[in-house]
């Protein structure tokens, strides 16, 4: 749908804009404080013993920063970035040729990593562990497993959704680190750089108001930038204040909290069909018509850090500021209605 179209392509990346803005040193990220000091802890203690990093998977809602922060910690080793995806490795061959080509030290990215076939999930256990890939060559009576030994090497994994991910791949990643989602200060900053890269006039409150619209996301903080710069352009003299993001970010029909069309969706959804909640999981799944790992690790965590949904035991609940979100009224049967 055309009206869906506009804020569900805020988180879709854009391959050039994302080149020109992703920060390519731990120095240039902001926030994620914790996480940060831990990886450099990691690489600093690494590159005094001469080793590889151990294993990093990397986990949280799109445009948080994972690709960018594995870029930043193959560039803070001195090492090479290969990057790949889980849907894109099709047989073991693929990933066979991956190892094999890797040198001493290098790096290697694999995005949707819980989108990692499971027979081929299994040649990386030994590969992750022992540094060893077994692989069978010949086929029929002559068929035979031969073991090679690999490089020492670091797998950073990237995935949205480690729940999806199984057991053992999970316990093979000696460090496991969770992105969060980015307040409104941490965003501000990040707008500041981005319009300092981009030639843009951006004042502070300028800057602000992107930045709490933004679903606490930095891809989404550039990708409105950008917007919010043409309407400045176009319609003004090209510097953004607080009223040119205000009149732009209403034309793009972004909320005024930032939600986007499934945020409200899932809100519409409890209060109308389900009376507020409780709701399992599955059932609003089918009823938004999204996958329940997508609900729960992509749209849940921040519409739960806002306030608007709780997570009980027997399943999702709205709170009244969903209500008033929508212009609902809470009522005592719990039934819905219009203000
Ligand atoms: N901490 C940060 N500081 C500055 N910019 C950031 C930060 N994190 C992300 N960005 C910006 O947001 C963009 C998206 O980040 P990135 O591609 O790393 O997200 P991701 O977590 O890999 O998302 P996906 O799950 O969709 O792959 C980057 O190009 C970068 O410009
Ligand atoms: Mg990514």
């Amino acid at each position: 749908m055309v009206e869906h179209a506009i804020s569900d392509g805020l988180n879709k990346p854009d391959a050039a804009l994302e080149m020109t803005l992703r920060p390519s040193l731990f120095s240039e990220f902001t926030g994620q404080a914790k996480v940060k000091e831990r990886l450099e802890i990691g690489v600093a203690a690494a590159r005094q013993r001469g080793e590889a990093l151990d294993h990093i998977l990397l986990n949280g809602p799109p445009g948080l920063g994972k690709t960018t922060l594995a870029n930043i910690l193959a560039k803070a080793m001195g090492a090479n970035l290969k990057s790949t995806s889980g849907p894109t490795i099709e047989k073991a061959g693929d990933l066979a040729g991956l190892l094999t080509n890797l040198e001493e030290g290098d790096v290697l990215f694999i995005d949707e990593i819980h989108r990692l076939q499971k027979t081929i999930e299994e040649y990386l256990y030994p590969a992750m562990e022992d540094f060893k890939l077994d692989i069978i060559i010949d086929q029929g009576p002559n068929a035979r497993s031969v073991r090679l030994n690999l490089p020492r090497f670091t797998l950073i994994g990237a995935t949205t959704r480690s729940g999806l991910l199984t057991a053992p791949l999970l316990t093979r990643f000696a460090v496991r680190e969770r992105l969060d989602y980015y307040n409104a200060e941490q965003l501000q900053t990040i707008i500041v750089r981005s319009a300092r890269l981009l030639n843009v006039e951006i004042d502070e409150a300028g800057a602000h108001e992107i930045a709490r619209r933004s679903r606490g996301t930095p891809r989404i903080a550039n990708n409105l930038l950008r917007r919010v710069r043409d309407y400045a352009q176009v319609r003004h003299d090209g510097r953004i204040t607080v009223i040119v993001a205000d009149k732009a970010l209403a034309m793009l029909e972004i909320d005024e909290n930032g939600l986007d069309e499934m945020d409200k969706r899932i809100l519409e959804t409890i209060i109308v069909k389900f009376g507020g909640g409780p709701v399992g999981v599955s059932s609003l799944s089918v009823a938004v018509g999204e996958e329940p790992d997508t609900l729960e690790e992509v749209y849940e965590p921040y519409l739960i850090m806002e306030g608007y949904l709780n997570r009980t035991p027997q399943g999702r609940v709205a709170t009244e500021l969903s209500y008033k979100k929508l212009g609902l009224k809470m009522a005592n049967g719990k039934q819905a209605s219009l203000l």
